[in-house]
């Protein structure tokens, strides 16, 4: 499984997001990354369906909707009639995580779970072999430009062990400071979609930023884990 690159326009100029997108994919990114907030769920509010619907038309590759809202099944089908390919729910705001997953996959969209710095892993147990993908949080949610926070690596450890116990290849995504020093560790700790903004969109060069981003996220692909070596 290779990686991919999922550029958040969090971070970019939304009055310019047409321009933004463009840049990140002659870069190399292989996703763009849409974050929904309500000012509920997380204390920021950003975009909506027709936003997306916007974006949707001038992006080449596909919209990564990772929703912070509360009642998201309110707006799946919304998000998915706007063009989503891929849309993640946080566990901590659904009561019936299971009937969601499978409305968004009933809408020919892939379903992700997503996980606060704070939630436990166990927490995906029972949802892990219906997963499209999962997504760990490295931030608390809700702005760009935070700091990783190192539990995170061990986290992805484990939420790539508990899918392969079920036998679900689904990737497992990071979001939340991403830059060219963490990339490393959340690649050897099983990430294989990864969201940066601010590294992107916050660089001189974003398309620049991206394709090396990308050439990072590859190298430590390539490079044996620490894992591995003590096998050997
Ligand atoms: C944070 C969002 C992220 C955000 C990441 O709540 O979910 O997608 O854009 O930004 P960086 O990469 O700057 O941490
Ligand atoms: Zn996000």
């Amino acid at each position: 499984m290779t990686v991919r690159i999922a550029p958040s326009i969090l971070s970019a100029d939304f009055a310019a997001l047409g321009d933004a997108i463009a840049a990140a994919e002659r870069g190399g990114a292989d996703l763009i990354h849409v974050d929904v907030m309500d000012g509920h769920f997380v204390p920021n509010l950003t975009i909506g369906p027709p936003v997306v619907t916007s974006i949707k038309r001038v992006a080449r590759v596909p919209l990564d909707v990772h929703l912070m809202i509360e009642e998201p099944d309110r707006y799946i089908e919304a998000f998915a009639e706007a063009g989503a390919a891929m849309m993640s729910v946080h566990v901590e705001a659904v009561r019936h995580l299971h009937r969601t997953v499978h409305a968004i996959k009933a809408l020919g969209v892939q379903a992700g779970v997503v996980v606060n710095p704070a939630t436990p892993v166990a927490s995906l147990e029972d949802i892990a072999a219906d997963v499209d993908y999962v997504l760990v949080m490295s931030v608390n949610p809700g702005f760009g430009g935070q700091s990783f926070i190192p539990h995170s690596a061990s986290k992805l450890r484990a939420v790539r062990s508990l899918l392969d116990r079920v036998a679900n290849p689904a990737p497992v995504e990071v979001d939340g400071g991403v830059d060219l020093r963490t990339i490393g560790t959340v690649v050897a700790a099983g990430a294989r979609i990864l969201v940066a903004g601010s590294a992107i969109f916050h660089a001189p060069d974003p398309e620049r930023a991206t394709r090396d981003l990308k050439a990072a996220a590859l190298a430590a692909l390539g490079a044996p884990s620490l894992d591995e070596l003590g096998t050997r």
